[in-house]
């Protein structure tokens, strides 16, 4: 399989090309490590659009790093400054950038808007970040969940909070990889059902088990690694107080961190909340993984933009 034209959501990938993605993340680590980067990667001439409709820290300096360590210029983008903000089409926006630049990495809503974008461009696009899925966060997560156990099959990841974008991609991932996945949700905030039986099929194919629970402690026992997200994603914040009553008892704790297996870890895409979705003792614990994660965001994204640009 050609690898795709396009990264909008994880299941554009197939599995092999997935642990080939991760294979060249830990690659890219490794070397980055052992000597500076001289630029001469394969985006030389290259110019990368980086649209942001919502606000970044992580994906916006990894993706501009990422771009100018393997030789090309970022062009950084906000919604603000662009006629997108006074309603020019996404997809106009898409087709004009491809006749500049050689990708377009794009934040933004409805999974709908993306795709707009995607098929109005040329030129390859990347989701970074929808209301639907997080998939270049999904990457990143899987190489920081290798690099701790050194594989995924047989092994779980609990998922703990708001069935969002960040858990949607993470069904797909590991239900490819062979990671069981386990999300333990307040009633009413399930994962997307599409990609939850996308994700089921997935996992019979690859041998991982998808479970979902409005159980928190069901989803975290014997997990070998405990993810939080915001209990409101960006767009939410009307919600943000409803939702902080009734997710208390989704809250990582070092009890609930108890409940998981030996050596299990905590993992966090960031910005976290103390207090809210995980405590400060399991979050800046000696279990915690989130900045290995954020630093990962670099290396995936790296080996996602040589793949999709080579
Ligand atoms: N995890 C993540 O995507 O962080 P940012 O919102 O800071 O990019
Ligand atoms: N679910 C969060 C992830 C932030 C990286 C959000 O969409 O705001």
């Amino acid at each position: 399989m050609p690898f795709p034209d396009d990264f909008l959501g994880v299941d554009d990938v197939t599995t092999p090309q997935l642990l080939e993605l991760l294979d060249a993340a830990d690659r890219l680590k490794a070397g980055r490590s052992s000597r500076p980067a001289d630029g001469s990667g394969g985006l030389r001439g290259r110019t990368i659009a980086l649209v942001f409709e919502k606000p970044s820290t992580r994906t916006r300096v990894s993706f501009q790093v990422a771009v100018t360590e393997l030789g090309g210029e970022p062009l950084p983008l906000s919604s603000a400054e662009l006629q997108l903000g006074r309603g020019e089409t996404i997809a106009d926006t898409g087709a004009v950038l491809s006749r500049y630049v050689h990708a377009v990495v794009v934040r933004t809503f409805g999974q709908d808007r993306l795709q707009e974008l995607a098929d109005g461009a040329t030129v390859p696009v990347v989701n970074a970040l929808t209301d639907l899925e997080h998939p270049c966060q999904a990457l990143a997560d899987l190489q920081t969940f290798r690099e701790v156990h050194g594989s995924f099959e047989g092994r779980s990841l609990a998922y703990v909070g708001d069935g969002n974008n960040v858990a949607n991609s993470l069904l797909l991932a590991g239900a490819k990889v062979g990671l069981s996945v386990r999300i333990g949700h307040p009633e009413g905030y399930a994962p997307d059902a599409a990609i939850t039986a996308r994700a089921r099929d997935l996992a019979a194919a690859s041998g991982a088990r998808i479970l979902l629970t409005t159980d928190p402690v069901e989803a975290v026992v014997g997990a070998d690694a405990v993810y939080a997200d915001v209990w409101a994603s960006m767009g939410q914040e009307a919600e943000a107080s409803q939702r902080a009553e009734q997710f208390v008892p989704y809250r990582v704790t070092s009890e609930l961190m108890g409940h998981a297996a030996d050596g299990a870890v905590f993992l966090h895409c960031l910005p976290a909340h103390r207090g809210e979705e995980v405590t400060a003792e399991v979050i800046d614990g000696p279990a915690s993984r989130v900045f290995d994660q954020a630093e990962n965001r670099l290396h995936a994204q790296k080996a996602l933009l040589a793949a999709l640009l080579s």
